[in-house]
C-alpha cells in the first residue's frame, strides 16, 4: 500500500535528525529564492504568466527570435545583480559547512544565490544565468554578466546563447545526480512545484529505492506530494533555518 504523506504547517514538525555518515540530498526550486525577490515560474505573477515558455525557453524559440530570448535573460541578469541570498540559502550553506561532502545541493535555479550565501559545489542542473555558451561549437561555457540588446556571436560565427537548459533539452549532470540519489538517506525538496521532470521524479525514484526519508518544504503542496513522507508547508526562509539537527557527529 502506498503511504499517505503527512501534509501540515511546517511548525508542527520537529527538526530532521542527520546522523554521522548520513547523506543528505537537497533539491531547491524557485521557491527558495522567492523571498530574495526572484520571481518564481508558476505562481501568480510568475515568469510563465508574463512570457510564453515556447518563445523564451526552448531551442525553437531561440532559433526563431534570438534577440527576444537574449532580452529576456538580459533582464533576468540585471535583476540578479540587485538581489541578496535569504535565510534559507544561508542555512543550506551552513549545513554544507557542517556536513561537507555528505550534502549534495542540487538546484533547478539558474541564479547564483546559493554560491553567494557560501555554498560550495552547487549542482546547477538547469544551468547558470551568469554563464554563456556557443550554440554550435565546443568552446567551453564562460562567466558572463552582460546584458545584450542584440544576440551576440561566438568567434566561430555562430550565435552565443545563455548557458541554461531549455524545455526539450537534457538537464546537466543527470548521471552524477542519480548516483547521489542512490546514496541518499535524507532527501529534501525546497520550493518546487513538482511540475517539471526529471527533477520532479527524483522523489519517486527514491521511493522505489526505498532507502531515504523524503521531505518537502514549501508554501503549498507540490504536484508530486504523494511521493513524499511529509510536506512541511510554509516559507523557506522561515522553515529551513531550523530544519536540520545534527546527531552523533
Ligand atoms: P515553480 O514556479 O514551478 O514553483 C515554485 C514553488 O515554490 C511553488 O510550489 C510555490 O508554492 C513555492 N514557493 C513560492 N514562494 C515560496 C517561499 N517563500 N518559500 C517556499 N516555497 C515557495 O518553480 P520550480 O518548481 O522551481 O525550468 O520550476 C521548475 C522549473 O520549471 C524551473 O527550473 C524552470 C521552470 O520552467 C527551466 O527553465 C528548464
Amino acid at each position: 500500500m502506498v503511504p499517505i504523506p503527512k501534509i501540515a504547517p511546517g511548525n508542527e514538525f520537529g527538526p530532521l535528525l542527520i546522523k554521522r555518515g548520513e547523506r543528505v540530498f537537497v533539491l531547491t526550486g524557485a521557491g527558495v529564492s522567492a523571498e530574495s525577490g526572484v520571481p518564481t515560474f508558476r505562481d501568480a505573477g510568475g515568469l510563465w504568466e508574463q512570457h510564453r515558455v515556447e518563445d523564451v525557453a526552448t531551442p525553437e524559440g531561440f532559433e526563431r527570435a534570438p534577440e527576444l530570448v537574449w532580452r529576456f535573460y538580459s533582464e533576468r541578469r540585471k535583476k540578479a545583480a540587485t538581489v541578496q541570498p535569504n535565510a534559507a540559502h544561508l542555512a543550506l550553506a551552513r549545513l554544507g559547512e557542517q556536513i561537507g561532502d555528505d550534502l549534495f545541493l542540487c538546484t533547478q535555479n539558474v541564479d547564483a544565490l546559493h554560491e553567494r550565501a557560501g555554498s560550495r559545489g552547487v549542482w546547477h542542473m538547469h544551468g547558470r544565468l551568469l554563464s554563456t555558451r556557443c550554440s554550435e561549437c565546443s568552446r567551453a561555457p564562460f562567466d558572463d554578466e552582460s546584458a545584450y540588446e542584440k544576440a551576440p556571436r561566438c568567434d566561430c560565427g555562430a550565435l552565443l546563447r545563455p548557458d541554461v537548459v531549455w524545455f526539450g533539452e537534457m538537464p546537466y549532470g543527470l548521471s552524477r545526480i542519480y548516483q547521489a540519489l542512490e546514496e541518499t538517506d535524507l532527501f529534501v525538496t525546497v520550493g518546487s512545484s513538482g511540475a517539471v521532470y526529471p527533477a520532479a521524479g527524483f522523489v519517486s525514484h527514491l521511493r522505489h529505492l526505498g532507502r531515504a526519508r523524503c521531505i518537502y518544504v514549501g508554501l503549498e503542496k507540490p504536484e508530486n506530494a504523494h511521493a513524499f513522507d511529509e510536506c512541511r508547508l510554509g516559507k523557506a526562509g522561515d522553515l529551513v533555518p531550523s530544519l536540520f539537527e545534527l546527531a552523533n557527529r
